[in-house]
Order: C-alpha cells, then sequence, then structure tokens
C-alpha cells in the first residue's frame, strides 16, 4: 500500500520561488550578523497543519529534542491537534514541568530511560511533578534501579510507559531492522512487564510506545534511497504490515493488566501510517516543524523547510569558490553526506571533496560562488531538527517579511540535556 501524504511534492521549489523566498529572508533579516538561525513561523504554522491533517485525528505529542527551544514547543502546544511533550531526559522534564505557568508542558512522558537518581529522588520527593511526568521503563532491571533508589509511595505513584520493540526482525532475530532500544519484542514479554509492574507498589503502568524507525526514520524517496528505494519500500512495506498485527496483540494483552491512558507511535517521518494502525492512540511528532534537509527525502510527507541558518562568506579563495565562517553543524546518526547541512541559497554551491564543512570555515564551489562578495551570506538547513538550536543561542522569528521576535533555545537558556 502506497501512504501518500497531503503534502506529498517531489518537485523542487521553482527556482523563482526559492529566489523570493530567500530575498525576503535577506531583507527581514538585513540588520542581524551571521551566523544566526531563523525560523519561518509562516511554514512552520503550515507545518504543524499538515502534521494534523496526516494524523487523521488522532493527537500529536510534540518530541522535545526535535526543536529545542520552549517558546516555539509553546507555539505548537497552542496548535490545535497537537497535546503533550515527549521529552528526552528527566532533567530536561522536570525543568518544563517546574517553569510551566501555563500548563503547557504538565503532561511529559519522557521517550528514553533515565539513570539520573538525582532527578528520580526529585520527581519522587514532588507530588505535583509525579503527577506531570512519566517514566520510560523497558525492563525488570529498570524496575529494580528505580526501586533502589526512589522509596516507593502507593499514595504518589511513579508513573510508567512500557516501550516495545518495533523494529523488523527476520531469519528467527538474526536480522534487525530499526533501532537497538527496548528488549520487549513479543506480546509475551510485554505482559510480562506489565505483571512485573502490577505488582510492584509506587508505581503505575500508564502508557505504551514504540517508534519505528526503521519507518519514519529511512528515508524512501526515489531522489534520496536512489538505487535503493525498492528495497527500502518493500523492508517498510513487510514492516508496518509485521507490526500491525504485533503491537495490536501486544497492546491487548497489556490493557488486560493496566489501564492505558496512551499507545504511543511513529514520528514525522511515519505520520501517515503509524495513525492508520488503529491501535495507536497518538503519535509522536517533532522534526516536521523545521522540516530540516532529511526530510526531503520522504514520499508520504513533504513539510515546507521552515528552520535556516545563515553564514558570512569571508574569503574568496579563487574563481568559483567561496569560504563560509563556521558551517560544520553536522547531523548526528551514521555518518555520510545526508549528515551535513544542506546549501539552500544561492542555488547550487557544494562542498569541495577534501573540507566538507570545516569546524571553522566552509568552502563552497558552484557558479554562483562568483556571485558572493565577502560579508555575503550563505542560506543553508540543518540535516536534522534540533539539533540546529544546540549550535544557536537564540532563534530569529520570521514573519511575512519581518523579524518579529528572537527567542532562546535550550542552549541559549544555559540548558544542555543530551
Ligand atoms: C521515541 C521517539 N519518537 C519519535 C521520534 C521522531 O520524532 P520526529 O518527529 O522529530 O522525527 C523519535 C526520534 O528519534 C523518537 O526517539
Amino acid at each position: 500500500m502506497g501512504y501518500q501524504g497531503f503534502a506529498r511534492t517531489d518537485a523542487p521549489p521553482a527556482r523563482g520561488a526559492a529566489e523570493h523566498r530567500f530575498a525576503e529572508l535577506g531583507r527581514a533579516t538585513a540588520g542581524l550578523q551571521p551566523p544566526f538561525a531563523v525560523v519561518d513561523l509562516g511554514a512552520f504554522d503550515t507545518n504543524a497543519a499538515i502534521l494534523r491533517r496526516n494524523a487523521i485525528g488522532k493527537p500529536l505529542r510534540l518530541v522535545s529534542k526535535s526543536l529545542r527551544c520552549r517558546a516555539l514547543m509553546r507555539r505548537a502546544l497552542a496548535q490545535p491537534g497537537f497535546k503533550g511533550v515527549l521529552g528526552f531526559t528527566l532533567p530536561e522534564a522536570l525543568w518544563l514541568a517546574e517553569s510551566d505557568a501555563h500548563g503547557e508542558f504538565d503532561d511529559i512522558v519522557v521517550a528514553y530511560p533515565t539513570a539520573d537518581t538525582d532527578a528520580l529522588r526529585r520527581l519522587a520527593a514532588d507530588e505535583e511533578l509525579a503527577r506531570r511526568i512519566t517514566l520510560m521503563v523497558d525492563s525488570v532491571e529498570h524496575l529494580d534501579f528505580l526501586h533502589r533508589h526512589v522509596a516507593p509511595n502507593p499514595s504518589r505513584p511513579l508513573r510508567l510507559c512500557l516501550e516495545l520493540d518495533v523494529s523488523l526482525e527476520l531469519l528467527g532475530g538474526r536480522l534487525h531492522i530499526g533501532a537497538h532500544r527496548s528488549p520487549v519484542h513479543t506480546p509475551e514479554q510485554a505482559i510480562a512487564m506489565a505483571h512485573e509492574i502490577d505488582k510492584r507498589p509506587g508505581v503505575d503502568l500508564v502508557g505504551v510506545m514504540g517508534y519505528e524507525s526503521q519507518i519514519a526514520g529511512i528515508q524512501d524517496a526515489f531522489s534520496a534511497a536512489a538505487l535503493r528505494y525498492p528495497l527500502v519500500r518493500l523492508m517498510q512495506r513487510v514492516s508496518r504490515a509485521e507490526l500491525a498485527e504485533r503491537r495490536a496483540e501486544a497492546v491487548v494483552a497489556v490493557r488486560s493488566v493496566a489501564d492505558l491512558e496512551f499507545v504511543n507511535g511513529g514520528g514525522t517521518g511515519s505520520v501517515v501510517s503509524t495513525a492508520a494502525d488503529p491501535s495507536v492512540t497518538e503519535i509522536a511528532a517533532g522534526s516536521g516543524l523545521y522540516s530540516p534537509a532529511l526530510f526531503d527525502g520522504y514520499r508520504s510527507i513533504r513539510p515546507l523547510p521552515a528552520a535556516f541558518f545563515a553564514l558570512p562568506v569571508v574569503r574568496r579563495p579563487r574563481a568559483g569558490l567561496v569560504t563560509a565562517l563556521g558551517g560544520g553543524w553536522v547531523a548526528s546518526g551514521v555518518p555520510g553526506p545526508d549528515r551535513l547541512p544542506k546549501p539552500a541559497f544561492p542555488g547550487g554551491l557544494r562542498y569541495t571533496k577534501t573540507e566538507g564543512a570545516g569546524e571553522v570555515q566552509t568552502p563552497l564551489r558552484g557558479r554562483a560562488a562568483d556571485g558572493l562578495a565577502i560579508g555575503d551570506r550563505v542560506w543553508m538547513r540543518h540535516g536534522k531538527a534540533g539539533e540546529l538550536a544546540e549550535r544557536v543561542n537564540s532563534i530569529h522569528l520570521v514573519l511575512r517579511g519581518e523579524v518579529v521576535d528572537e527567542v532562546p533555545t535550550y542552549r541559549g537558556e544555559g540548558r544542555a540535556f543530551a
């Protein structure tokens, strides 16, 4: 089955449209000294609407690691369709919940297990925080760890979410396709964990989460996957079918033991297919709001590029080549050219094979280089979403051709979580 998000288009934006857009961004930010980052609020809000439409009525839980900026997280959570946060560390969740003046951060599921015993003790000691934050577990070892470091308190139970491994296992488990996350793969293992949690005092199982990264995190558009794309699509079709059955069984099994409030699945790259899975009650999404370069390679969803950064041209070593300051804002994951920032404007600029995107300077070649003078800007897009926010203290928000605000990133607020 082909999943077709309504925003799908494989066509690159028309040259005139890109020129118009960057001319407008250039005018709006003329008073800023690069390097700086911008988010185009029109595109950001449109992307929220695209995600909502693709989620076919299921709520979207905002993936905080993919924004790393509280003002933009608040903006997303104020849009219809978004409800709750999927955080990435417990100290982050405590910070968000404690700083929450208006109730935006009153439901945070920490998507990764924690071994931070100080943070756990803070959580367990505060009734309000314990009510707002849900911890991730996937093993008896996690439960033992919790009980070793936090005295169980049945009147103030810790909320737990069980992570289900939703990767694809073939050849009797010898071929693993997907992220290495939870060891809980089968419905039998899931119900055994639910019973383990049930018999312990001071903990409540309230949710199940599974992130199908082999679907959400692998580009499948022809332009991105090139020769691999028939294989990628076949693997994803097999995985969706296998998962629909296994997740449904696991959820039914766990529900026989625990009153689940939510079953979370997916990410931006799989909103369409995850929303179609009846056992999933909510979809995780974040990256699609910034729409970084890696999201150019998806067939099912094509959000609008909304986050950019500008680098200054500081050298012209020879014809056809300019050198920008900095630029090595490389994305995490399997190393490869797709982890480098994507030159967005002027069009046709490419990295040199010998330097790539450098720590303090980045040469860029191409015909457009000769039209650039010292002090001109090169517009780039990060490979991934939230990692851009780890490079700058603030993001300039642009709306209808004007900078309307400058908001701090997590880093700008002095917060480094992971
Ligand atoms: C648990 C979980 N859900 C969802 C996502 C995907 O989020 P996004 O929409 O930002 O791609 C991730 C990304 O790593 C994740 O770890």
